[in-house]
């Protein structure tokens, strides 16, 4: 039987050794929450890192990490310290991360780290020829693995690969900067067909295929050597009906079974009936724009006095590459402006800001998204964006307001919406206080329309019409081959 092999960095399962021993907890991030259902379902394979390296294993931990990943029909790439030094936390996330997100700044370019990009690249390329068959699909996932489809091609020219990229794919004046321009993009070329999360990344990608490759693009395929190659966007969705039912049973659970967290929060509400709770989660990341949204809280509180002891900005931030100095950087400023706001503001019943760092169990992230008002999503740049989908599908009376941010890939999707500026302080003050004013009726009227969306176009459709179109595409492809 043919199966389908999805390939990532992150496994949907993160290992991590705590006291010698090991300890297993979901992968945090859009790739690998939205990505964990459609491999349940499937009877494929999912390769990838376990967040181990091999010189932290003893062959007994090793076994035990096998058996653990095997339950979940998985299967591990080695790596070493030195990759994910210079593969993972840095060419990984300190070049490509940084340049795809617009963070010029940020990005560095390290000959020795593509060096190791490529050596890596490579080694997943090994696993997978030893696991794929003739007949079998390989789907590659994300920027950490943009060589993998045509080192895949070059060993087996027939199989079926797709590629989706997760992030954006930048404008040509951006990725015309980066040394090794024609190599990566000649290895993601490797794919029968390439996906993106909008219409924008596909265009900002044949752009760079015609400017860099000098290649001919018709409408969205590319004749390359011998073959055809389909670009396309697919806007990723959630598994809706998971986060719709989670909510549910939270509504309908008696007061003794709620959790410690949903018991703080109802005391909150409790306290007075005026009160909002405005919810933020991502992962600490500098594209999130954390400090421009703590920023702007403050500066609404100050536009805008009558809201003060109302209001409570919940704020959850999860660790998330640690290790790179931009990351740290971002901790030490969140750490400091969340300190100075509720130094600023707070009073002996009131503490404007909760921040959490960490990670939370998916029945308190729905605690959270079920009690808030509002979501405030303003990244300053963001490939997706889920958090802004699985707020929305726990609206189960179709209550709450969504204030995102035009630089998501949700955006594109998510016209009900109230849609920001993430610098423009001004404008999300108001936009809060519009939020908060919001009759009923109006917040029903335009979550429910962005439900019925969500609801169709889940994560299950996205990955079956991706499945489709590289079907299709491989099918006509042979065609072509065989004329
Ligand atoms: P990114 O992929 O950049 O991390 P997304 O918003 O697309 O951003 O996806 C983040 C995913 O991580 C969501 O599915 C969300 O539910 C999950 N997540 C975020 N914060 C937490 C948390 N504190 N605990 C558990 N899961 C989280
Ligand atoms: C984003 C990326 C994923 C990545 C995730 C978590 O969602 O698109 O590829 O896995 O962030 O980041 P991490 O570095 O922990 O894998």
């Amino acid at each position: 039987m043919n199966k389908t092999i999805i390939v990532s960095n992150r496994l949907p399962l993160q290992v991590k050794l705590e006291d010698s021993k090991l300890d297993i907890k979901p992968s945090i991030g859009g790739l690998a929450t939205g990505m964990k259902s459609v491999h349940a379902e499937g009877n494929g394979i999912w390769v990838g890192w376990s967040g181990l390296t091999q010189d932290q294993l003893t062959p007994e931990l090793e076994e035990e990490v096998k058996t653990a990943v095997t339950k979940e029909k998985c299967v591990t790439v080695p790596l070493t310290t030195e990759d994910v030094d210079n593969f993972y936390l840095g060419f990984s996330n300190k070049t490509l991360w940084p340049l795809f997100h617009y963070f010029m700044e940020y990005t560095t370019f390290e000959r020795s780290e593509w060096e190791s990009y490529k050596e890596v690249n490579q080694k997943f390329a090994d696993v997978i020829l030893e696991n794929v068959n003739d007949g079998d699909t390989v789907w590659v996932h994300d920027y950490q693995l943009l060589l993998l489809p045509k080192l895949i091609r070059d060993k087996k020219p027939n199989i079926s690969i797709g590629f989706f990229l997760h992030i954006p794919f930048p404008s040509f004046e951006i990725f015309r900067t980066f040394p090794w321009r024609e190599e990566l993009l000649e290895g993601m070329l490797g794919a029968d067909l390439i996906g993106f999360h909008t219409y924008d990344y596909e265009r900002h990608f044949l752009s760079s295929i015609k400017r860099i490759l000098r290649l001919e693009v018709n409408f969205n395929t590319i004749d390359y050597h011998d073959r055809t190659v389909t670009v396309d966007s697919f806007p990723m969705g959630i598994d809706y009906n998971k986060f719709y039912n989670a909510a549910m049973v939270n509504d309908s659970q008696q007061k003794k079974e709620r959790s410690e967290l949903q018991r703080r929060l109802d005391e909150h509400i409790k306290s007075d009936s005026d009160a909002k709770i405005i919810l933020s989660i991502d992962r600490l990341d500098y594209t999130k724009g954390i400090p421009n949204r703590l920023k702007a809280f403050e500066y609404f509180l100050n536009k805008y006095p009558q809201f003060k002891e109302k209001v409570r900005l919940i704020l959850l931030a999860v660790p998330s590459r640690s290790n790179v100095p931009q990351y740290q950087k971002l901790k030490r400023e969140t750490d400091e402006l969340v300190g100075r706001i509720n130094g600023e503001f707070a009073t002996v019943s009131w503490t404007p800001i909760w921040y959490f760092y960490r990670s939370m169990p998916f029945e308190n992230l729905i605690d959270l998204y079920t009690t808030s008002d509002i979501a405030l999503i303003t990244p300053v740049r963001d490939g997706m964006n889920l958090v802004a989908k699985e707020y929305v599908a726990t609206r189960t009376n179709q209550d709450g307001v969504l204030i995102l941010s035009e630089m998501t890939g949700a955006s594109k999707e998510m016209n009900e919406a109230l849609l920001i500026n993430p610098n423009n302080f001004d404008q999300i003050a108001d936009t809060i206080k519009q939020a908060i004013e919001m009759p009923i009726e109006e917040q029903q009227n335009r979550i429910k329309i962005l439900q019925e969306r969500l609801q169709r176009y889940s994560v299950e459709k996205w990955a079956e019409e991706f499945l489709k179109a590289l079907e299709t595409t491989k099918e006509k492809e042979d065609v072509f081959i065989s004329k």
